[in-house]
């Protein structure tokens, strides 16, 4: 069988860390395969996903700023992409590009591999999210499609008013963000909090014991948002877990063979993410 190539473009892309999660399968499984990262600007993104699919690519994945963009050189998107408004995977078949989304996937299986099943109670399961992002879009949908009721707090409260209208949420004022005893989820989907910008601030004393904590941002791995939940005994979900586990589908896709998130795995990144940190500080 021909070797089998996927890539990621983004911009800048050198933060990404996916080259060094599938390369890791990509030894694991010995499979015959590679992961490359490209940095593309937007201008140039639609000429490049033509060249690599006409190259023998098998497909990729797309993040920041393309998310959006990318959907329009695609033949087909799935329900779920569609439904989030942003694609984060491509796969070239017969000559056709097919776009799909696996973050919300990624965020849900993670919490529910990391969560005891208790606490994962989906039927009177109520999330706070902070953020109307980009980032925000897929775990709205995962939350709401698990049978969360979701309510939403942005900075800039008209970006979660339109974002609510879309995903059927309710919103609460920025400032009420530290009113949290209806919730047993909170999810920071915001960029607060990640190294070399300002931290989250939040005061978590209402959050019921029972509550989940969720940070998207790895970097750092243990965000002050988690240092304070963890402080209160409360259940908390790095940013890193959704990052493998969306990876999953792609992969799959891409090289035939469904990976397993293991710790071995996940020490390997904490050791890539390490180095990452090292070289930017
Ligand atoms: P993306 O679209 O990629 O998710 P973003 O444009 O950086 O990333 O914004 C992510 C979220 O972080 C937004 O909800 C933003 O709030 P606004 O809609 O008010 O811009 C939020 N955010 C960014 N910086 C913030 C800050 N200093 N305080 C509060 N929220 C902030």
């Amino acid at each position: 069988m021909t070797k089998r190539k996927a890539f990621i473009i983004g911009s800048p892309i050198s933060h990404s860390l996916s080259p060094q999660l599938h390369g890791f399968w990509l030894r694991q499984y010995g499979i015959d395969g590679s992961y490359e990262a490209f940095d593309i600007k937007p201008d140039y993104l639609h000429k490049v996903i033509k060249k690599l699919a006409n190259d023998g690519y098998v497909g990729g994945n797309i993040t920041i700023p393309h998310k959006e963009k990318a959907m329009m050189i695609c033949d087909e998107i799935d329900e779920i992409a569609q439904n989030i408004g942003a694609i984060n995977t491509l796969s070239f078949r017969e000559g056709r590009i097919f776009g799909s989304n696996t973050d919300g996937f990624g965020f849900l299986e993670n919490v529910k591999e990391n969560v005891s099943r208790e606490t994962f109670s989906v039927n009177q399961g109520r999330a706070m999210v902070l953020g109307a992002g980009g980032a925000a879009r897929a775990i709205i949908y995962s939350l709401k499609s698990a049978g969360y009721e979701v309510t939403l707090c942005n900075r800039t409260q008209e970006n979660a008013e339109k974002l609510a209208a879309e995903f059927d949420c309710g919103v609460t004022s920025w400032d009420s963000r530290n009113n949290l005893i209806t919730y047993n989820m909170l999810v920071n989907t915001t960029s607060l909090g990640m190294l070399h910008n300002d931290p989250l601030n939040i005061d978590l004393s209402t959050l019921p014991q029972s509550a989940i904590v969720c940070d998207i941002v790895y970097n750092p791995l243990e965000t002050e948002l988690l240092v304070q939940a963890k402080m209160r005994g409360l259940q908390i979900i790095d940013g890193l877990g959704m990052l493998l586990y969306q990876a999953i589908p792609g992969f799959e896709l891409w090289f035939g063979k469904r990976p397993e998130v293991t710790s071995e795995l996940r020490e390997h990144m904490i050791r890539c993410l390490n180095m990452k940190l090292f070289h930017q500080s």
